[in-house]
């Protein structure tokens, strides 16, 4: 099968723990036959340093033209202590999910059992934690009208029925095809932006009789999620309350490092780890490349080539359980970035020496 991935190694780590996905995908290539063609682009503080623009046109027009694309990670020192900065990396990847229509961020959040004790939460707690959050991408108060007076300041949080109904059907069938549960996320006794989700997914459960649909305020939520991880299975949640929720329960598992995530619409779609670019590890070789590698296995699903991704993540698992990890998952001094990824790939190709699938 042929395929065009883009590539947005972005700044900071992103390079580097892009560089081994892509190890990842040439063996997936080589083991199963495809031919993936990668086309490289600018994003980020390092397109502003090149370009003065962190979403120049040329990469909004790689992406397009690509059937998935693999994110890095933007994020450079020198923009953080300016947050009114006028051109801002963040402001890149906030383009590229409206310019693209990526408007469900899906995040998995597992415990591996030997990271257990990795976890801030007591190992009972977090023993068989497995959820996903499904979080709305391209709407709500990030792209509300937004408005500065000399001593005021407003954001307004606006969704239609439409932006809420793509999403919910999603994470109803990701329900369906889990543990059949899905907890919406809101604020319904306060705003009204809420009760328009409450009513519309409410009435959307009828279509899904096999899911049961539970609706949690988002304070309570994210005190029961540090409580009772375990009783999550989908999580639906709008665009705000998605990246507060998503951050806390990344910690969960014992390891940002780990986490994948894919962010959807209607034709080409983004993976991307969900931890940032790290600028203090930059080109030390340290960085924990299994959060880029288990994004490829999402992407991998994403282009229907299911086999190929779970052998992605059995050759991630090898590398959990061999202790062939980076110095963050490891009690000693831990493997480096390409020697993780040398031990995956060489995980994936071995398979097909030994001929098994
Ligand atoms: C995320 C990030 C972004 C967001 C920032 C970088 C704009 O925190 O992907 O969760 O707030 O969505
Ligand atoms: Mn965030």
């Amino acid at each position: 099968m042929k395929k065009k991935i883009g590539v947005l190694p972005g700044d900071g780590i992103g390079p580097e723990v892009v560089a081994e996905g892509i190890k990842v995908l040439d063996a997936i290539a080589s083991r199963f036959g495809h031919k993936f063609t990668y086309e490289y682009a600018l994003v980020g503080a390092a397109a502003i340093d090149e370009t003065g623009n962190p979403l120049p046109d040329e990469t909004l027009a790689v992406c397009k033209r690509s059937d998935a694309f693999l994110f890095g990670a933007i994020g450079h020192p020198k923009y953080d202590n300016d947050p009114s900065a006028k051109v801002r990396p963040e402001q890149g990847l906030l383009k590229l999910r409206k310019e693209l229509g990526l408007f469900a961020n899906i995040r998995p959040v597992t415990a591996y059992d030997s990271l257990l004790h990795m976890s801030p939460l007591k190992v009972d707690r977090v023993m068989g934690v497995d959820f996903v959050v499904y979080r709305e991408l391209t709407g709500g108060i990030y792209f509300g009208e937004k408005g500065r007076t000399e001593d005021t300041a407003y954001d307004h949080c606006t969704y239609s029925y439409a932006e809420i109904e793509r999403i919910a059907h999603l994470a109803f069938k990701a329900a369906q095809n889990r543990k059949k549960k899905l907890t919406l996320i809101d604020k319904a006794n306060v705003l009204e932006t809420s009760r328009l989700w409450r009513e519309k997914v409410t009435a959307m459960a009828k279509e899904y009789p096999d899911v049961t649909l539970d609706c949690m305020f988002v304070d309570n939520a994210a005190m029961q999620m540090i409580q009772n991880p375990k009783q999550f299975d989908v999580v639906l949640t709008e665009n705000m309350f998605g990246d507060i929720i998503s951050d806390e329960a990344s910690v969960i598992g014992g390891s940002m490092g780990l986490l994948p995530s894919a962010s959807v619409g209607n034709k080409t779609a983004m993976f991307e780890p969900i931890h940032g670019s790290y600028p203090q590890a930059t080109d030390q070789n340290i960085a924990n490349p299994i959060a880029t590698i288990l994004s490829v296995a999402m992407l991998l699903d994403h282009l229907n080539l299911i086999d190929e991704a779970i052998e992605v993540r059995q050759a991630v698992n090898a590398s959990l359980h061999n202790g062939m990890v980076t110095q963050d998952l490891s009690k000693g001094q831990g493997f480096g970035t390409d020697r993780v990824g040398d031990f995956i790939v060489n995980h994936i190709l071995d398979g097909e020496a030994s001929g098994s699938q």
